[in-house]
Formats: C-alpha cells, structure tokens, sequence
C-alpha cells in the first residue's frame, strides 16, 4: 500500500467527465462516473495518447488516438488494438477532495 495523496478536487471534476492529475512522479486520469471516481494511468497502454483526452462513456474511457477502450473500474482493455490492460490507482473522496493511493 502506498500513501494517500490528494489530487484534486471533487468539484474540479464533473460527473460523467475525466481530467488529468500528476501524483508521484506519474501521470494520472481521474474519472467520475455518477457519484463514484476512479483512477487509471493517463497514458494509454497502445501508444502515446492521454487518455484525458478521450471519450468518457459510462464506465469506459475510449482512447483519442486510436479508440481503444478501457473499462475505468479495474483498468480492463476492452477492445483491439489495446493488448494490455492499464494501472489503477485505489481513490478515496474526503471532504469534498479526491485522493489516490500511489
Ligand atoms: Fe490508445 Fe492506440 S494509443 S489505442
């Protein structure tokens, strides 16, 4: 386990919509779906593409750059040309802030 760190907060991150964060050196996509959030790696596991800048859908994040699609739950790659699934990050909401464990 690693430590809690605060990345955002909740109101810089609307429902149904993804930013970018950079926590311990990395590059992190923070995505609200409803009232829940969660975390992956920004950086897509296919090529170099931020996955902030790509299309929120439910719990799927679907890649700019060649529409590759994560599920954001458990960093799951749902559809060619991903082969690899992406990191997540565990995240607490606290007092209207968002924190993940890195
Ligand atoms: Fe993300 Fe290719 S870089 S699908």
């Amino acid at each position: 386990p690693g430590q809690w760190t605060r990345v955002i907060a909740l109101t810089e991150l609307p429902a149904d919509d993804v930013a970018a964060a950079h926590a311990g050196g990395r590059e992190i996509a923070l995505y609200r779906v409803g009232n829940d959030v969660y975390a992956t790696d920004n950086i897509c596991t296919h090529g170099h593409a931020r996955l902030c800048d790509g299309f929120l859908d439910g719990h799927e994040i679907e890649c700019p750059l060649h529409q590759g699609k994560f599920d954001v739950r458990n960093g799951r790659a749902l559809c060619e040309p991903l082969t690899e699934d992406i990191a997540t990050l565990a995240v607490k909401v606290e007092n209207g802030d968002v924190f993940i464990e890195i």
